[in-house]
């Protein structure tokens, strides 16, 4: 993709991944990038680097700017291997660097890749002169690892955070005000709804901490995805209404089913709720991934998910969902149950105790119907339906 200025001295050398599907299970629909940024100043510093399988690609990116032997400071702002596992490469070219890292950071790089590497350790506050710029750093941590951090440039006003704020959106552009701003939103909002949701109380208490800290970006510049330059308030707010659980008038079902009998209940308990006029969407797991499960449930006030029962549990689909949302702990939802069985029934016991055992607000009865649902029992799913859908504009 070549290198991209973000302003004089400051380049883009990243790499766009345009073919990457599965991120860890997240899957990237629309491919993702690995950014790194060099500096050029007295001192020059490479901040972060990109997945190992681009490893030669980053280093051609560089020499197109300059002599990696003239890099002095590698800063790894994060460990994790889509922006560290090209360091050994890089490094054997530049023999002269330094690595910046936090002290966890620090740990973590010597468990990946040994402890061939000189590495000094800073913490929040800290600052490096590289001539007329200065970066300032601030230790981040569990955004998204242990190690992470941020750094700053102080005189160009351009926050490098690492994962914070990025989308996995491989494309041409390298900039929020070139590429649609709707299909970047929705990748922002999957980002995060996949990768960081679970650590929301730390994300509004490090904003605050920037903030106080006397940091206002007037860029940020993530590690995945495009530049935010013409108005990096705008996600620094979509993190803030995220995190602190900000939702609309919405409900989400996730279901699967068997032989057709909770579709059936499914369909009903949807009309309940679009005839209260909140906002309905459906989706049934083996026709959905968990990633967009997930993502429509960012922005809802309620789920409300059905299974059938095989072998006295809930559908492997829907354990796997369960797995996965209660472990990213979507935050203020009320969660509802329902399903059919055979004869001894399971589906909604399992799938209510899963969720009370979170630390989820359940509501109180679930819907269960034996075999095949008639007319009175889907009158009952409508109801239960409107019933939650009621409940949430209350
Ligand atoms: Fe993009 Fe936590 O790595």
């Amino acid at each position: 993709m070549g290198t991209i200025t973000l302003a004089e001295g400051i380049s883009w050398v990243g790499i766009v991944d345009w073919n990457l599907r599965d991120f860890h299970g997240y899957v990237t629909r629309r491919g993702t990038t690995y950014n790194a940024y060099l500096i050029q100043d007295e001192k020059t510093a490479l901040i972060d680097t990109v997945k190992h399988t681009f490893s030669n690609e980053l280093l051609h990116n560089i020499c197109a700017i300059t002599d990696p032997a003239k890099i002095d400071y590698i800063i790894i702002n994060h460990v994790e291997m889509d922006h560290s596992s090209a360091l050994p490469t890089i490094a054997q070219y530049a023999k002269n660097a330094t690595i910046i890292a936090s002290e966890r950071g620090k740990e973590a790089i010597t468990e990946h890749y040994g402890n061939e590497f000189r590495i000094k350790t800073v913490k929040t506050g800290d600052e490096l002169k590289l001539g007329k710029r200065t970066l300032r750093f601030v230790e981040a941590p569990m955004l998204h690892w242990p190690d992470s951090m941020f750094t700053y440039i102080v005189e160009d006003k351009i926050l490098m955070p690492n994962d914070a704020f990025g989308q996995h959106l491989a494309s041409a552009q390298r900039f929020d005000d070139e590429v649609d701003a709707h299909v970047l939103m929705e990748e922002a909002a999957t980002y995060y709804a996949n990768i960081l949701m679970p650590l929301a109380p730390l994300i509004t208490r490090k904003i605050q901490e920037v903030v106080q800290m006397g940091i206002a970006p007037a860029v940020i510049a993530p590690s995945h995805g495009v530049i935010w330059r013409a108005n990096p308030s705008k996600i620094i707010q979509a993190y803030l209404n995220w995190s602190s659980g900000v939702a609309k008038q919405k409900v989400v079902i996730v279901y699967d089913t068997m032989w057709g009998s909770t579709d059936k209940m499914a369909r009903a308990i949807a009309e309940g709720v679009a005839s209260e006029a909140v906002e309905v969407k459906v989706l049934k797991m083996r026709a959905s991934d968990l990633t967009e499960a997930i993502t429509e449930i960012l922005d809802a006030k309620a789920v409300i998910v059905g299974s059938p029962t095989l072998n006295n549990q809930m559908f492997p689909t829907i354990s796997a969902f369960l797995t996965y949302a209660t472990g990213l702990k979507p935050k203020g939802k009320l969660w509802a149950f329902f399903g059919s069985y055979g004869w001894g029934g399971g589906a909604v016991k399992s799938m209510t105790e899963t969720a009370r055992k979170s630390g989820f607000q359940v509501e109180e009865a679930g819907i269960e119907v034996k075999y095949v649902p008639d007319a009175e029992d889907l009158q009952k799913c409508f109801g239960f339906g409107k019933q939650i859908a009621a409940k949430i504009k209350a």
